[in-house]
């Protein structure tokens, strides 16, 4: 049996890689920082299978992650773990740097010196690109980086360590350049599911909610995928016969604005001009204006391709935020 570890399992992308991997016969491990409140909710699917387990652990404390790596002699190593909200890494660019740079060279220096012999995916990211965009408008393996805040510069910063351990020290380690993923168990301070969240809760309320819905810019691009579909790429990417690292997007953008409307129009033909406000607090120092995958090379080399549309994934985020509304309202 495979045995894999999984750092950020608490996440978005690490409840659907647990139930991937778990569903593909594998033992996971998944690295839990502590916590005052309860970080466990995205796992109702995994946490009683008998073949997951929870190790306590932070990305940031080296002596854990030497001590779970050396222990655990995992054939897939998957670092997932961040602090990966843009917005917020302008107010703490340290606790970035900690977490999402020298946290994946802690893992880097675990494998190099423990466990040599294991795979291991890093969870790099499109913010990388920046403002950088190719003649023909999308973004691919070529396209040069240039980060726009703190999260993406210590992305990169990771990134390139990943690359300089592979090629150094003949570690087999890459790094996924992945586009924005969303579903309904995203953090709710990213747009996607603030905004899907304040639709349900304007839908359980008839309509009566005070506040309206605070968002900065509205014009800039984002390709948005399924984060189940992105997971999927991962666990590709550790399969390959060597460490190539891949872009992986659905190769087609949508204004924020465009969201926004969608989103309101399957809420019940809502027109959110009505019911939105521009609050520059969510205006971020430095914007990346547009990104658009060109995942050409994943989908010729790994056969990946995604297989929720933009349109599924608003409606299935619209639907689950209504319907766990309504459900706080009877409980309330
Ligand atoms: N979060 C947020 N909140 N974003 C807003 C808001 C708001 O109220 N109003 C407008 N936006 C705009 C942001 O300025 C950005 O242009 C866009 O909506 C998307 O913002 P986020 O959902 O916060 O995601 P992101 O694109 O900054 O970053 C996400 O994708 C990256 C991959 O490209 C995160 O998941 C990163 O961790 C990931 O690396």
């Amino acid at each position: 049996m495979n045995k894999a570890l999984i750092l950020g399992v608490t996440g978005q992308d690490g409840s659907y890689l647990s139930e991937l991997l778990l569903d593909k016969g594998y033992i996971v491990d998944g690295l839990m920082r502590r916590s005052s409140v309860p970080t466990c909710y995205r796992l109702y699917n995994v946490i009683s299978n008998p073949n997951f387990k929870i190790i306590e652990g932070d990305v940031s404390d080296t002596a854990s992650i030497f001590r779970i790596i050396d222990d655990g002699q995992y054939d897939e190593v998957y670092n997932l773990a961040a602090m990966s909200h843009v917005g917020s890494s302008f107010f703490q660019p340290y606790a970035v740097a900690y977490i999402d740079y020298l946290g994946e060279l802690n893992v880097l220096e675990a494998i190099r010196k423990y466990s040599p012999p294991n795979r291991h995916y890093f969870a790099g990211t499109s913010e990388s690109f920046g403002s950088s965009i190719n003649k023909d408008g999308f973004q691919n393996e070529l396209t040069p980086f240039l980060p726009n805040s703190p999260y993406a510069v210590c992305k990169v910063a990771a990134e390139m360590m990943v690359r300089v351990y592979r090629e150094s020290y003949g570690l087999w380690a890459c790094y996924g350049i992945l586009f924005n993923h969303e579903s309904p168990r995203r953090g709710e301070n990213f747009l996607t599911r603030k905004v899907t969240r304040y639709i349900g809760r304007l839908i359980a309320s008839d309509f009566q909610l005070p506040e309206k819905l605070q968002l900065g810019n509205l014009n800039s691009f984002r390709d948005w995928g399924h984060a189940q579909d992105f997971v999927r790429a991962m666990w590709m990417m550790l399969q390959q016969d060597k460490p190539i690292d891949y872009v992986v997007g659905t190769n087609k953008t949508h204004s924020v604005k465009e969201f926004v409307e969608r989103a309101f129009q399957y809420g019940g033909g809502l027109d959110y001009k009505e019911y939105i406000e521009i609050n520059p607090e969510f205006i971020r120092p430095l914007e990346v204006p547009f990104l658009c995958a060109d995942s050409s090379r994943i989908r010729l080399e790994l056969g990946w391709k995604p297989e929720i549309t933009f349109d599924e994934l608003v409606d299935e985020m619209v639907s689950h935020d209504i319907k766990v509304a309504l459900k706080e309202k009877d409980y309330n």
